[in-house]
């Protein structure tokens, strides 16, 4: 399809289970056809070392290319003691490096957040909107995604087994693209 949205998704989890790799499937399922969903995989990214900066290890180039070609980036993460997990940060700082060449600079974002708890890691979900403003990411403030009970609402492979959700995600991919392709359009 002539411009399809390119979206690079990041997940923050590296559990083979993971609720919030399910919600990513869903997503991707529920997308409209001029979208496309990809996940790019952290599991493999070295821990982010400013000292490695001048010969980057091959799994950080390789991420940042991936980032780069991106139209839009969605983050889906759940929540470790109130925060992001570490290997999400850590993507985001590999990204986010060497100064002045951060792959993710001026590219549109949104945030969805995923627990079996009920506040829907809402403190994750937060912290990583910290690290977007710094970032210079124009990230969709609505609707906002704090999904609850997560356990219960995607199965296994990627079905959302509640009607009002599904319809929640649904509303939620779509503003994620008009909004995706009108801050893409007001960067030129
Ligand atoms: C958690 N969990 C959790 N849940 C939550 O709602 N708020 C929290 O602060 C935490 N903290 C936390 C710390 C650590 C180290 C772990 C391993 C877990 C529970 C978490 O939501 C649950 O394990 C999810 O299933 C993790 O998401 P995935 O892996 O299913 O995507």
């Amino acid at each position: 399809m002539p411009d399809q949205l390119d979206v690079v998704a990041i997940v923050g989890s590296l559990r083979r289970g993971s609720f919030t790799r399910r919600l990513v499937v869903a997503l991707s399922g529920i997308a409209p056809a001029s979208m496309r969903i990809e996940i790019a995989e952290i599991r493999g990214l070295p821990l982010y070392d400013q000292d490695a900066d001048d010969a980057p290890p091959a799994p950080w180039v390789e991420f940042r290319a991936r980032v780069r070609r991106a139209d839009a980036v969605l983050f889906a993460t759940p929540e470790y003691n109130r925060s992001v997990p570490g290997a999400l940060k850590n993507a985001v700082d590999v990204g986010s490096r060497p100064y002045g060449k951060s792959v993710w600079s001026g590219k549109p974002a949104a945030i969805i957040s995923a627990s079996p708890g009920a506040i829907g890691a809402f403190g994750a979900n937060h912290h990583l909107r910290q690290s977007l403003v710094f970032l210079d990411m124009p990230t969709m403030q609505q609707p906002e995604a704090y999904v609850g009970r997560v356990d219960k609402l995607v199965d296994e492979s990627g079905r959302v087994t509640d009607a009002a959700t599904r319809d929640f995600l649904a509303g939620f991919v779509t503003a994620f693209e008009r909004w995706a392709r009108s801050a893409r359009s007001a960067v030129g």
